[in-house]
C-alpha cells in the first residue's frame, strides 16, 4: 500500500492506495471521525456488485450503518437524486457527527460529497472510489456537485474528505471501456505534471488494459500525486488548478455537441488532449519528439468520435462553455513539454478554428464531422 497526504490550509488527510486495503483503512478513518452513524451513498450497480461491502468493512466498530442507493448514471446526478439522499439522512436520524461514505464512481462521489458539504452545514466525508476515473481524479481535490439541466456541475461546493481509500480490487469488475476512459485522465496527469509518470505509462502501455494491481498501484499513486500537488498549490482554481483542464475544452465541446450520452467523458478528453497537443506544437513549440510521444500513447486508446455538423459559431460557443460568452475568449491549456503545462489566457476560438480544421483533416480516424445525412 502507498499513502499520500494532502495538506491544505483547510484540511489535511490521507489517500491510501493499494489492493485489499478497505477492511483495514476504512475503519481507522471512520473511527477518527468520531461518528456513531455511517451513511453509505452508492448506486444500484455498485450495490449489486458489492452488497453491504462498506458495512462489512466497518463491522468491527459496532456502529450503525445505513445505505442510500441512487440510480446509476450521469443523468441522475441531479438535485432530485440529492433530495433522496437528504430524505434518507433525515429518516435515519443523521446528525452533524454522521459520516457519509461515498462508495462508487465519480457520479456517486460528487453527489455524496455535495450532500456531506451541505447536510447540517457539513458532515464528515470519506471517499471510497470504485472506478479508475474516480480513483485518479474525482475523489481527490474536494470538488463536489450535481448537474443542472442547463449546465454540467452547475451546483456545487468544495468539500475535502477525512480521507480517501482507493482499493484497486474494485477495478476487477469495471467494464473495459470505463477502464480505458479513466486511463486518459491518468495520462493527462503525466502530461501536465510528471514526465516520469508518462514514461512509466509508455513503458507499461500494454498493462493499461489489464487489472494488474501492482501496475495500477504505482500508476494511480503517481497520478494522484500530480493532482494533489496542483490542488495544494491552488485549491479553489484561481489560477494553476486550471491546468487540470488540459484537453477539456474540446472534450466539453464533444460532450455537449453529442448530447452527453454517445461518448464517455474520458474518451472525449483523450481526443481533446490530442488536439491540445497538436495546438501546443504550433503555439508553444512543443518539440516534435514530445508530440510524437503524446500521439503514440494516446492514439491506440482513442475511440473514433463523430460530431454532428458544426459551424464556426457553434465551435466558439461550445468551447467557451457558455453561450453568453460568445465573442469572448477562453483559457486554453497547452504543453511546453511532457510533464509541463501552461495556460494561454484570452485565447479566441477564432484562433483555434483553423487549427481545428487541420486537425480534422489529419486525424479523420479519430475525430470527424458527419455530413448531417
Ligand atoms: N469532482 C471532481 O473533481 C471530478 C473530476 C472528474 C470527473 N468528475 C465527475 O465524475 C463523473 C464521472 O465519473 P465516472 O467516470 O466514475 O462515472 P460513473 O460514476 O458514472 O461510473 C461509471 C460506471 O461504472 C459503474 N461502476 C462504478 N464502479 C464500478 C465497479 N467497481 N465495477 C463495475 N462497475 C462500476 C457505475 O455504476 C457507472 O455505470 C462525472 O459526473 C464527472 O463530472 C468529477
Amino acid at each position: 500500500m502507498k499513502t499520500l497526504r494532502v495538506a491544505l490550509p483547510s484540511a489535511s488527510y490521507p489517500i491510501h492506495i493499494g489492493a485489499n486495503i478497505l477492511d483495514r483503512e476504512l475503519p481507522t478513518l471512520v473511527a477518527e471521525s468520531a461518528s456513531e452513524l455511517v451513511v453509505v451513498v452508492t448506486n444500484e450497480t455498485v450495490q449489486r456488485l458489492y452488497p453491504d461491502r462498506i458495512a462489512t468493512a466497518l463491522a468491527s466498530l459496532g456502529l450503525r450503518v445505513e445505505t442510500v442507493t441512487v440510480p446509476d448514471g450521469e443523468r441522475y446526478k441531479t438535485l432530485q437524486s440529492l433530495a433522496t439522499v437528504y430524505d434518507r439522512l433525515m429518516a435515519v436520524g443523521a446528525n452533524r457527527k454522521t459520516a457519509i461514505v461515498a462508495f462508487g464512481g465519480g457520479v456517486v462521489g460528487d453527489m455524496a460529497g455535495y450532500a456531506a458539504a451541505t447536510f447540517m452545514r457539513g458532515v464528515p466525508l470519506i471517499q471510497v472510489p470504485t472506478t479508475l476515473l474516480a480513483q485518479v481524479d474525482s475523489s481527490v481535490g474536494g470538488k463536489t456537485g450535481v448537474n443542472h439541466p442547463l449546465g454540467k456541475n452547475a451546483i456545487g461546493a468544495f468539500k475535502q474528505p477525512q480521507g480517501v481509500v482507493i482499493d484497486l480490487v474494485f477495478l476487477a469488475t469495471l467494464p473495459d471501456r470505463e477502464l480505458r476512459a479513466g486511463s486518459f485522465e491518468l495520462i493527462k496527469h503525466g502530461l501536465i505534471g510528471d514526465d516520469a509518470l508518462f514514461a512509466y505509462l509508455e513503458d507499461h502501455r500494454e498493462r493499461l488494459a489489464t487489472r494488474e494491481e501492482e501496475f495500477w498501484e504505482e500508476a494511480v499513486y503517481r497520478s494522484c500525486r500530480v493532482k494533489v500537488g496542483v490542488v495544494e498549490a491552488d485549491e479553489r482554481e484561481r489560477d494553476v488548478r486550471a491546468i487540470l483542464n488540459f484537453g477539456h475544452s474540446l472534450a466539453h465541446l464533444i460532450e455537449t455537441h453529442t448530447g452527453y450520452d454517445a461518448y464517455l467523458h474520458g474518451e472525449a478528453v483523450g481526443v481533446g488532449m490530442l488536439f491540445a497537443g497538436y495546438v501546443s506544437r504550433e503555439w508553444e513549440r512543443l518539440s516534435a519528439d514530445a508530440y510524437d510521444r503524446l500521439r503514440a500513447l494516446l492514439m491506440p486508446l482513442a475511440v473514433q468520435i463523430t460530431l454532428p455538423p458544426l459551424s464556426e459559431q457553434q465551435f466558439a460557443e461550445l468551447l467557451m462553455h457558455d453561450k453568453k460568452a460568445a465573442g469572448g475568449t477562453l483559457r486554453f491549456v497547452l504543453l511546453r513539454a511532457v510533464g509541463e503545462a501552461c495556460i494561454r489566457e484570452k485565447t479566441a476560438p477564432g484562433e483555434l478554428w483553423p487549427l481545428f480544421q487541420r486537425f480534422l483533416a489529419e486525424f479523420p480516424g479519430t475525430l470527424r464531422i458527419s455530413d448531417g445525412q
